[in-house]
């Protein structure tokens, strides 16, 4: 095998990347990030966004500078590589298991940490781990809205678990959290499921007050229903990801227009001998196979200046264009951009993501939060 011939100068114009390619549209990520930022500040809610949709310090130090408050992470991973930017850090998620919970105990001492519970053996396997550290940890009691993932449900359950947190030596109780994920229909039509939780969450935040344990943080939120989180009582914290880029299926539910989506998968194609349709050097590998909400057969990516022409069929490095619904007549070379269904998924399959504005690559960054 011979070595590579010496590699030219780093190409500066979107057609000229290798491909498959995660790109990111500067201006649109920066649209994305100060909207959000905006909508939080004029309600009056913190804004700790989920770096689980870009996984890179470079996209949370923009939402930081920008107004967030934080960030929340689902892995202890993406914890460490995000203290490099914030000493603000909340991990949603169920930490179980010593390994993980020394890796979380040495995060650098200037982070303020928060970490969700909705057991009382998660509560005593992080009291233990925070104890052998000598660290203080602020605990969020998770509750099940409606999701049907993790959470207790009720008031008694949210009363006993708090009680639990606030009497273990060296955990702080801090409030409750919860992930509206079951809420993903259009947003014009989530105004009964929202009142259903504010109603629900109001029961639970009223015992809290009553048992003496108020909670000061009450952190909550998604995409989907990212715009109307406002309609919740008591709410004082908002947890969005994936607005940050956006993907086929939030333009779906109407939380955002198809030009605010920010990340595509840079693809050729490659070949265009079966009639009907095209394929492109980018399958399951580099988009994920993530089906979209509601009707079958919407395909597994649309792309991003021809949302008619859709990836119909996928292998692991062949997608295949749907050409039926379009005049455009590709040929092999051409560089197509493609919006994925979900955009966390597909960003997390590449090593590093490109920068560009309109055409032109201006910058790279790692995805250094992948893997766990
Ligand atoms: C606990 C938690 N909080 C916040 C989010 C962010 O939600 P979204 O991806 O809808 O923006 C997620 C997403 O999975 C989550 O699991």
């Amino acid at each position: 095998v011979t070595a590579p011939a010496a590699t030219s100068p780093d190409p500066t114009l979107l057609h000229e990347l290798q491909t498959p390619a995660a790109v990111v549209d500067l201006d649109r990520l920066a649209y994305n990030v100060d909207r959000m930022a905006a909508y939080a500040a004029v309600h009056g809610l913190a804004l700790r966004p989920h770096v689980k949709t870009h996984k890179s310090p470079r996209v949370a130090a923009e939402q930081i500078r920008s107004g967030a408050t934080g960030v929340t992470c689902a892995t202890v991973r993406e914890a460490e590589v995000m203290s490099e930017v914030t000493d603000d850090v909340f991990v949603a998620y169920p930490v179980i298991g010593r390994a993980k919970l020394e890796r979380l105990m040495r995060l650098p001492p200037s982070v303020r940490l928060i970490v969700a519970v909705d057991s009382a053996d998660a509560n005593d396997e992080l009291a233990a781990a925070a104890s052998a550290a000598g660290r203080e940890v602020r605990v969020r009691v998770e509750l099940d809205v409606g999701m049907r993932r993790v959470g207790v449900a009720g008031p008694e359950a949210a009363v006993a678990l708090a009680q639990e947190v606030a009497g273990t030596r060296g955990l702080l109780f801090d409030g409750v959290t919860f992930y509206p994920g079951h809420i993903r229909q259009a947003q014009a039509e989530q105004g009964d499921d929202l009142a259903r939780l504010s109603a629900s969450l109001g029961t639970v935040l009223a015992a809290l007050e009553r048992a003496g344990l108020p909670a000061r943080s009450v952190s909550g939120g998604s995409t989907p229903a990212a715009w109307r989180m406002h309609e919740i009582h008591g709410l004082t914290e908002v947890r969005p990801g994936t607005y940050v880029y956006n993907d086929r299926t939030t333009v779906a539910v109407g939380a955002c227009a198809w030009d605010d989506c920010a990340f595509t998968v840079l693809a050729t194609v490659v070949s265009t001998s079966v009639a009907g349709q095209a394929v492109i050097d980018a399958g399951t590998k580099a988009l994920a196979r993530e089906p979209m909400p509601g009707a079958a057969d919407q395909g597994w990516g649309a792309l991003l200046d021809r949302p008619e022409v859709t990836v119909m069929r996928m292998s692991e490095e062949h997608g295949v264009l749907d050409l039926s619904q379009t005049s455009w007549k590709p040929e092999v070379g051409d560089v197509v951009r493609v919006v994925p269904n979900h955009v966390c998924v597909a960003q997390h399959l590449f090593d590093e993501v490109v920068g560009a504005r309109g055409r032109v690559v201006e910058t790279r960054w790692a995805v250094a939060a992948r893997g766990r």
